[in-house]
């Protein structure tokens, strides 16, 4: 029988060390400070960024919330990103993407301090990714590489086949995973024969936002499934994984909700307290 890999669970362990990270912040009388700008009215957006303040509230982070209209011209989210760089109370900026239609993402994730840069999409913090060197690491990805830490499985020496090719997502999941040792495969929509590269996999990655896309016939026996998706259907939020076709075969797996979903968020605090940490230490 699968062990269910428990996001909720392995995301309060992870909350009760970013409390502990606050709580020695504030001894020094630093309150950390995340940033968090919406640039339009996407639901789905509202909805995470609602959590996150929510998050923020709880643990004693510090939240500064800018949501501007869809229209706002680039300029002016440039130049808020300049104040939010020079503000003091603010260590970590998050910008939730994907921007409206004519931002340009590039331009808007390589303005912000890579110090702040909580979300770990600034070009220098991946290029560090590729170095194997110290940065903030991408949310999800570290989530993943979190959870598989916790439940002691260990990439070393597996073949991880991720499917997804994000920046968000899919390559810094591999490089964590390289970085880790593992022998890493990253499929795309051009693979050929996808089914047959995943059931390689000792560890498979899926994070396509394709629902239920993932079935047994992808799946190796004895498989660690990690399913990243979260796509909104009228049965409700369903993974990129077919659950319970696949659970008999996995000998791990995570659920949705309740498995990397919970991760980001906690990491995403996390990071704010590490960035906090970094940027006054020097103080
Ligand atoms: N949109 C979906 N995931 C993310 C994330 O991790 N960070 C940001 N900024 N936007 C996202």
């Amino acid at each position: 029988m699968a062990t269910i890999i428990d996001g909720k669970k392995v995301s309060a362990d992870i909350e009760q060390q970013t409390v502990a990270g606050v709580a020695r912040l504030t001894e020094r009388g630093v309150t950390p400070g995340l940033a968090v700008v919406l640039v339009g009215e996407d639901p789905a957006s509202q909805s995470y960024v609602g959590m996150k303040e929510r998050d923020c509230e709880r643990i004693g982070i510090r939240s500064f919330d800018h949501r501007l209209p869809a229209e706002t011209p680039q300029e002016e989210l440039n130049e808020l990103i300049d104040r939010l760089n020079a503000d003091p109370d603010v260590h970590g900026i998050l910008v939730q993407l994907p921007l409206p239609v004519g931002f340009d993402t590039e331009a808007v994730i390589a303005r912000i301090s890579p110090e702040k840069d909580v979300d770990g999409f600034h070009p220098f913090n991946l290029g560090q990714l590729v170095r194997g060197l110290p940065a903030h690491r991408a949310c999800t990805p570290y989530g993943v590489m979190k959870m598989l830490e916790s439940y002691s499985i260990d990439p070393a020496g597996k073949h991880a086949v991720v499917v997804g090719r994000s920046t968000i997502v899919g390559k810094p999941m591999a490089l964590l995973l390289l970085n880790a040792n593992a022998t890493v495969t990253v499929c795309h929509s051009r693979t050929r024969d996808l089914p047959a590269v995943c059931r390689q996999a000792d560890i498979l990655v899926a994070a396509v936002g394709r629902a239920k896309m993932i079935t047994s016939e992808y799946v190796k026996p004895g498989a660690v499934v990690i399913d990243v998706g979260i796509n909104r259907t009228d049965a409700g939020l369903v993974g990129d994984v077919d659950y319970d076709d696949v659970l008999p075969l996995a000998s791990a797996i995570t659920p949705v909700p309740g498995g990397v979903g919970p991760m980001t968020r906690a990491i995403l605090m996390a990071n704010t307290v590490a960035a906090a940490e970094a940027i006054t230490k020097t103080e």
